[in-house]
């Protein structure tokens, strides 16, 4: 089998550099086994572009990112930009590409992996192998990009306004993604809103409810600060869970908790059409950036998510993650999940997950 393919890689700033130097390392080893071409495009985003082109998103991004098959973002951001005014700082790239692209579903899995079970702050007491779910979240509405303001007070001080706001086709897009997505997986889907408080909410829960209502699949509703609650208590009661914006925002950091980092995550941002885009859950990390101490796990993951969802390689996809659990079971980990234990860079943990691709390919040859 054999296919060529676009990608668009947007390294931003940080660890992004970092990370999607791995995930590619392992691209390169998925076409060398299945006999692929992926022809690998960079462009500037984030404070890296504001250092060449004076601007997060310069239009050649993004028009680039349209005539490729599938994107692969790193993360932007970092402590020398944040005095500048909103519209310069990194993080409008990544807002800008989720609206330009049409990007309005964010699909994060989180899993816990056998090997990893002494990891993370909640260790084996709840998270055990058998969490496994998704969050859906909505991307492109709510707070994030609904009106907002400052206004000066007459006796001083400010008032600011961040504006929720959802239309019913908005919702009910993302609910007939997120019912899809349970129908192929355990047909439980739980939709989480603040219906208690919020009119956004109420519109949320009616729609969701009347898109469930054509489909087999199993809804419930939780409010968002018991579904915080119930990811800790008993994360593996879940299977899809959709939301909007915001709290799936914050929801999806609690899972990466779970997983025991937040360098382990991947995520797949999906539209109707035109090119998907694949990060990291994670930001750039200004801490650890440049010393080789970054999980690329997230990043790699990634690109199992693009095999995939954009170019319909399901058993590459398979192949990389199951690579990334070989590497992991075998002690190849970054500090933050060595548990105080010896622990590899960046570089060698991508190294030890291209080897096991190419190992693992093999094997697969070897049994047909
Ligand atoms: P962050 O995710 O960059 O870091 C949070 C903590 O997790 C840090 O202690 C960091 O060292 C650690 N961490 C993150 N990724 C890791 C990895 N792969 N391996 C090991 N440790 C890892 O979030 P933070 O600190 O809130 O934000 C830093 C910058 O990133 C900010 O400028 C923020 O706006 C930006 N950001 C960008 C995102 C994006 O590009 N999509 C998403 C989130 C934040
Ligand atoms: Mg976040």
């Amino acid at each position: 089998m054999s296919g060529s393919w676009r990608i668009g890689v947007l390294p931003g700033d940080g660890i992004g550099p970092e990370v999607t130097a791995e995930a590619i390392k392992a691209l390169h080893a998925v076409a060398a086994c299945g006999g692929y071409d992926f022809a690998f495009i960079h462009a500037p985003c984030g404070g890296a572009a504001l250092e060449l082109a004076g601007e997060p998103l310069p239009d050649v991004t993004v028009e680039l990112c349209l005539k490729c098959d599938a994107v692969l973002f790193g993360a932007v951001g970092g402590p020398s930009w944040d005095g500048l005014p909103r519209e310069l700082r990194p993080e409008q790239a990544i807002l800008g590409l989720r609206q330009r692209l049409g990007l309005y579903a964010n699909l994060r899995p989180v899993r816990t992996r056998p090997s990893l079970a002494g990891v993370g702050p909640l260790k084996e007491r709840h998270a055990g192998p058998d969490v496994d779910f998704i969050i859906v979240r909505e991307l492109t509405g709510g707070l994030y990009y609904g009106p907002k303001r400052r206004e000066a007070l007459p006796g001083g001080g400010w008032r600011s306004t961040d504006t929720m706001v959802y239309s019913s086709e908005e919702v009910a897009r993302i609910a007939r993604l997120a019912l899809r997505l349970a129908s192929s997986r355990r047909g439980r889907l739980t939709s989480v809103d603040k219906a208690n408080v919020l009119e956004c909410s109420r519109l949320w829960r009616e729609v969701v409810s009347a898109e469930a209502g054509h489909n087999c699949v199993a809804l419930e509703h939780l409010y968002v600060d018991d579904c915080a609650a119930r990811l800790v208590l008993d994360p593996a009661r879940f299977d899809v869970i959709v939301t909007e914006n915001t709290f799936g925002d914050i929801l999806s950091d609690l899972g990466a908790v779970l997983a025991g980092s937040l360098g382990l995550l991947p995520s797949a941002s999906l539209g109707d059409e035109g090119p998907a885009l694949y990060e990291p859950v994670h930001g750039s990390a200004p801490d650890i950036a440049g010393r080789g101490l970054a999980n690329p796990v997230g990043a790699i993951l990634s690109a199992a998510m693009l095999l995939r969802h954009s170019l319909g390689l399901e058993a590459a996809a398979s192949v990389v993650e199951s690579a990334v659990d070989r590497v992991l079971a075998a002690g190849h980990r970054t500090a933050d999940i060595s548990g105080g234990g010896p622990s590899r860079s960046t570089q060698a943990v991508g190294d030890a997950v291209a080897a096991a691709i190419a190992d693992i390919w093999a094997e697969g040859r070897q049994l047909r």
